[in-house]
């Protein structure tokens, strides 16, 4: 009995050093299954704690981390009827038209979202800077599909309940730009990501939108940001379920055009 106890004291002494030596970090927190260790300067999950738990992913680019933690929606998405019948060109053309009228409300009102949230004092000061710019870049997008379209005016469309779910999502997330940042790149990067990977020949009828949205490059505008400000485990989370939750709107546009 004696050498029992001995046994378990020992074996707590030699975990103990053991995690001290692999880890000389601290961990912060158990979330469903998973272990993330923080320092200073870095951001590490550890996948299925205990049992794999020298596998060590560093979520140093948080930018990064976040597209690979919903790439599933982003495939999910490229297998659409919508898409697939975009790229082989048999897609009918009622169906594109009332996709676009769909993203003409978007941008209209995500616009208005961002004009109104560069009116306050935003801080820090270069989150403040991001939302202007993306004000303006939205703007100046916003005002060339009207003009593409000959709107005189502001279209006023009815959203679909997809579009509506969406658009209450930023809603919501206008309480915090951070997160109103984050929120808005699952659609930057999506689009770009789709219309790379459309094999969509020049002479297709829905060519244009391959062109045109192919050579985005979200990481300009959202990857220095997100990097610099998603620095605890906290934000990292909120921000991955703020993405994911977004990925789904995006995927979900698609699916019921
Ligand atoms: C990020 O989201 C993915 C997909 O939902 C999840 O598997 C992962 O645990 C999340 N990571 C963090 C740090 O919240």
């Amino acid at each position: 009995m004696g050498d029992s106890v001995y046994d378990i004291v020992s074996m707590r002494g030699l975990l103990m050093s053991t995690l001290w030596i692999e880890w000389p970090m601290v961990v912060v927190g158990l979330w469903y299954g998973q272990a993330y260790v923080m320092d200073n300067e870095h951001r590490y999950t550890l996948s299925s704690f205990p049992k794999n738990s020298l596998e060590i992913i560093p979520v140093d680019d948080v930018y990064e981390y976040l597209w690979e933690s919903s790439f599933d929606i982003a495939s999910e998405t490229l297998k659409v009827d919508f898409l697939q019948q975009m790229q082989s060109g048999s897609l009918q053309a009622e169906r594109y038209i009332s996709f676009t009228m769909q993203d003409i409300n978007y941008i209209l009102k995500v616009t208005k979202m961002l004009e109104e949230m560069s009116k306050d004092q935003i801080q820090p000061d270069d989150l403040g800077d991001f939302i202007k710019a993306r004000y303006l870049s939205y703007k100046e997008y916003t005002d060339f599909m009207l003009k593409r379209f000959s709107f005189k005016s502001e279209p006023n469309i009815e959203p679909t309940p997809e579009m509506l779910n969406y658009l209450s999502v930023y809603n919501e997330l206008m309480k915090d730009p951070l997160y109103f940042a984050v929120g808005l790149l699952p659609c930057a990067r999506l689009w770009t990501w789709l219309a790379k990977n459309l094999e969509t020949p020049s002479n297709n009828a829905y060519y244009t939108w391959k062109k045109e949205n192919m050579d985005g490059h979200p990481e300009k505008h959202y990857k220095d940001l997100l990097n610099k400000h998603l620095d605890t485990l906290e934000k990292v989370e909120k921000a991955n379920a703020t993405f994911r939750i977004q990925m789904q709107n995006e995927h979900d546009f698609f699916c019921s055009s």
